[in-house]
C-alpha cells in the first residue's frame, strides 16, 4: 500500500514536469503575437484599421504569392529599390511612408511566425468600440496573449517543488517501514504533512527562530533592491556615471564635437530600428584608410584599427587577418525591458543629448541617464506627442483630438498613447 502511494506519487511528479514543460512549449505557438506586438502593431493592425500602414486583414490575398511577404517584412526597401510591381504600388499608396527594415532583427522563423499570426488573429474583443481606442497601437493585440506570464512559472514551480516533496515523504516513510519490517519493529503511523511539520519545529524551536529572522532580513533586503533597481528611492543606485575604459582610445569629442561627425554616420540604425547599433571597422576605415596618425596618440591607437580590420599601411591591402574589436557596453537594459530608438528618434523626434547628454563633449562615453523604470515613466509623463506636422499621426491626431476634446486641455502626452503601459515595455 505504501509503496504502491510512492509511486503513484513519483509517477505524478514526471507528470507534472512533462505538463509544464508541455505548458511552456505549447506558448511558442503565441510568440508570432508577441513578436507582431513588439514590431509591427505600432504601424499595423491584423483588422481592416488603418494606422502607419495598411491594416493586414486580407493580405495574404491581395499581395503576390510565394515568398513575397516575407521579403517584404525582412526587406522592404529591397524590394522596393529592385522594381517590384506590388512593392512599389503599395509604398506609392500610403504616401511613400516608410516600413522598417528587419532583416538582422527578426529572424525566418520569427517571420514564419508573424506571418502565422496574421493569417490567424485572434477574434476581435468586444465589437462595437470605439475605433480610436484601438488606434491605441496596441491595434487587437492584448497584453494576455504576449507570452508567458512569470506568476504562471512561480505558481508552477511551487507546485512542482509541492508534489517533490510530497514525493520524498511518501518514498521516506515506506522505505522506514520496510526497514521496521525487517527489524521486526511496528510499523509508524503515517502522519498528515501538517502534523509532521509540527512536530518538528517543536523539536527545532531555536534552529526554526533564526530562520524566521533570516527569511524576515531576506525578504526586506529583496524589496529593497527591486525598489532601489526600479528607481523609486533612489536613483545613485543605477549604473549613472559608468564609463569604462574602451579596447581603442576613441573619442566621441575628436569625433562628433570637434570633426561634427553627424551620429547617423556611425550609428546608422538609430533611426530605422529599435538598435542604434555600434559601428564596424569598415566604417571607422572609410577615414582612416587615409588619416593615419590623431593628434594625441600620433599612430598608436589608429594602429589598432588597422589590427582589426587585417589592413597593412604599408602596402594599403588588406592582407593580415581580422580581428573585431570589443567595445565594451556602456548603457544596457535588462532583457526584459523592450526600447526602441526608431520610436524615439524619429517618431518621438527625441533628441539624443537628452538621454545620452552631451556625447560631443566625451572623450569617454559617460551613462549620463539612470535607466530605470522610473526615468522612462517620468519622460512619459511630461513628454507630449509630437504631433503637428508628423506623418506617423497625421492620421491619427484628428481623431484623437476630437476623442479627448475638453478632457486633457487637448495636451498628449505619453501616457495618453499608452506610454505606461507594462507591456508595452517589458516582454
Ligand atoms: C514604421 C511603421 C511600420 C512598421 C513598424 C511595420 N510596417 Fe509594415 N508597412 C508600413 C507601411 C507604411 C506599409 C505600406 C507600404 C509602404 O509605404 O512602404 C507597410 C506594408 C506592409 C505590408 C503590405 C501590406 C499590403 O497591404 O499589401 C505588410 C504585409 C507589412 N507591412 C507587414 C509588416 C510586419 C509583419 C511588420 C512587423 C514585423 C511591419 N509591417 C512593421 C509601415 C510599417
Ligand atoms: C566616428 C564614429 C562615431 C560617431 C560620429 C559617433 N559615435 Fe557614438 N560610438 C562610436 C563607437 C565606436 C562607440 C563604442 C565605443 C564607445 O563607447 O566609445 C560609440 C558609443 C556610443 C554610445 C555608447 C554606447 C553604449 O555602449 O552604450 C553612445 C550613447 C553614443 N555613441 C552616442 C553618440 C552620439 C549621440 C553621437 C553624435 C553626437 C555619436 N555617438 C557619434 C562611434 C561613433
Ligand atoms: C568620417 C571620418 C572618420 C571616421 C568614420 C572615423 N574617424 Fe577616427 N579620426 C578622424 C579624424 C578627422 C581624426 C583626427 C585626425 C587629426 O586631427 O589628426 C581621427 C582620429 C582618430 C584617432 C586618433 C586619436 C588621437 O588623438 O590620436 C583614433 C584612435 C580614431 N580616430 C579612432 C576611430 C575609430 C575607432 C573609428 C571607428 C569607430 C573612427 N575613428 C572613425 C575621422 C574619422
Ligand atoms: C529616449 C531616450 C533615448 C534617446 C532619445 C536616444 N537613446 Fe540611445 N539609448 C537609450 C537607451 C535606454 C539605451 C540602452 C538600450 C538597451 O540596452 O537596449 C541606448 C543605447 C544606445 C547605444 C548603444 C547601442 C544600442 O543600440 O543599444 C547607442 C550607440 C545609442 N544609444 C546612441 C544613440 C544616438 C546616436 C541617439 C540619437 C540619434 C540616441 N541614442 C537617442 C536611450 C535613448
Ligand atoms: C526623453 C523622454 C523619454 C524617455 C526618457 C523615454 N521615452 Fe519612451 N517615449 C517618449 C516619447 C516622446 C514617445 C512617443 C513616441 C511616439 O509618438 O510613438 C515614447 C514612446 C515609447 C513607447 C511606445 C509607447 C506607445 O504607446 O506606443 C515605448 C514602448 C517606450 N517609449 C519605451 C521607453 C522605455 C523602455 C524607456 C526607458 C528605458 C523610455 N521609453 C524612455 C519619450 C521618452
Ligand atoms: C516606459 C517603460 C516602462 C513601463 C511602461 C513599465 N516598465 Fe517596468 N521597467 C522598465 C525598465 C526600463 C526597467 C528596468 C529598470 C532596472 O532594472 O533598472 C523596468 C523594470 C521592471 C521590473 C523589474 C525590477 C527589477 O528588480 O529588476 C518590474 C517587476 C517591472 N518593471 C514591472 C512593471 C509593471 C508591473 C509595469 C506596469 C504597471 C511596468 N513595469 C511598466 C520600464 C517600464
Amino acid at each position: 500500500m505504501h509503496n504502491n502511494m510512492s509511486h503513484f506519487s513519483l509517477k505524478s511528479l514526471f507528470g507534472a514536469v512533462f505538463l509544464f514543460f508541455a505548458f511552456s512549449f505549447g506558448l511558442n505557438a503565441q510568440d508570432g503575437a508577441k513578436l507582431f506586438k513588439q514590431n509591427c502593431a505600432v504601424c499595423h493592425t491584423v483588422t481592416d484599421q488603418k494606422l502607419t500602414g495598411p491594416g493586414l486583414a486580407g493580405v495574404f490575398d491581395r499581395a503576390p504569392k510565394g515568398d513575397w511577404l516575407h521579403n517584404w517584412i525582412l526587406n522592404n526597401e529591397k524590394l522596393i529599390k529592385g522594381g517590384d510591381a506590388y512593392a512599389n504600388k503599395i509604398y506609392n499608396e500610403n504616401g511613400k511612408a516608410a516600413m522598417t527594415v528587419f532583416e538582422g532583427q527578426l529572424t525566418d522563423k520569427d517571420v514564419d511566425a508573424i506571418l502565422a499570426y496574421i493569417k490567424n488573429p485572434p477574434p476581435p474583443p468586444g465589437a462595437g468600440g470605439d475605433k480610436v481606442a484601438t488606434a491605441d497601437q496596441s491595434g487587437e493585440v492584448k497584453e494576455e496573449k504576449g507570452g508567458i506570464d512569470p506568476l504562471y512559472l512561480l505558481l508552477g514551480g511551487i507546485v512542482i517543488i509541492a508534489i517533490i516533496i510530497g514525493a520524498l515523504r511518501s518514498v521516506r516513510h515506506s522505505l522506514q517501514n520496510s526497514y521496521n519490517r525487517k527489524e521486526g519493529k511496528a510499523e509508524t503511523p503515517e502522519m498528515t504533512f501538517g502534523q509532521e511539520v509540527k512536530e518538528w519545529i517543536s523539536g527545532h524551536r531555536r534552529l526554526v527562530g533564526v530562520f524566521v529572522i533570516i527569511i524576515a532580513f531576506g525578504g526586506m533586503k529583496s524589496c529593497w533592491d527591486a525598489c532601489y533597481r526600479l528607481g523609486v528611492y533612489y536613483d545613485w543606485q543605477t549604473q549613472k556615471g559608468y564609463h569604462p575604459e574602451q579596447p581603442i582610445k576613441f573619442s566621441h569629442k575628436l569625433h562628433a564635437g570637434d570633426n561634427e561627425i553627424a551620429c547617423q554616420y556611425c550609428h546608422n540604425s538609430v533611426e530605422k530600428s529599435r538598435h542604434a547599433g555600434i559601428p564596424t571597422v569598415n566604417i571607422c576605415m572609410n577615414c582612416h584608410k587615409g588619416i593615419q596618425t590623431g593628434p594625441q596618440y600620433g599612430d598608436k591607437e589608429i594602429a589598432k584599427i588597422y589590427a582589426a580590420s587585417g589592413f597593412d599601411p604599408k602596402t594599403g591591402t588588406y592582407a593580415n587577418p581580422q580581428n573585431p574589436i570589443k567595445w565594451i557596453k556602456v548603457h544596457t537594459l535588462p532583457d526584459h525591458v523592450y526600447f526602441n530608438h526608431s520610436q524615439h528618434v524619429v517618431v518621438g523626434k527625441q533628441e539624443c543629448a537628452t538621454c545620452h547628454g552631451d556625447v560631443k563633449k566625451m572623450t569617454t562615453v559617460e551613462q549620463k541617464s539612470p535607466l530605470t523604470m522610473k526615468w522612462c515613466i517620468e519622460c512619459h509623463r511630461k513628454t507630449e506627442v509630437a504631433m503637428e506636422g508628423n506623418a506617423y499621426y497625421d492620421k491619427m491626431h484628428k481623431a484623437l483630438k476630437e476623442k479627448y476634446k475638453g478632457q486633457y486641455d487637448v495636451k498628449f502626452t505619453v501616457d495618453k498613447i499608452g506610454g505606461l503601459e507594462c507591456a508595452k515595455c517589458h516582454y
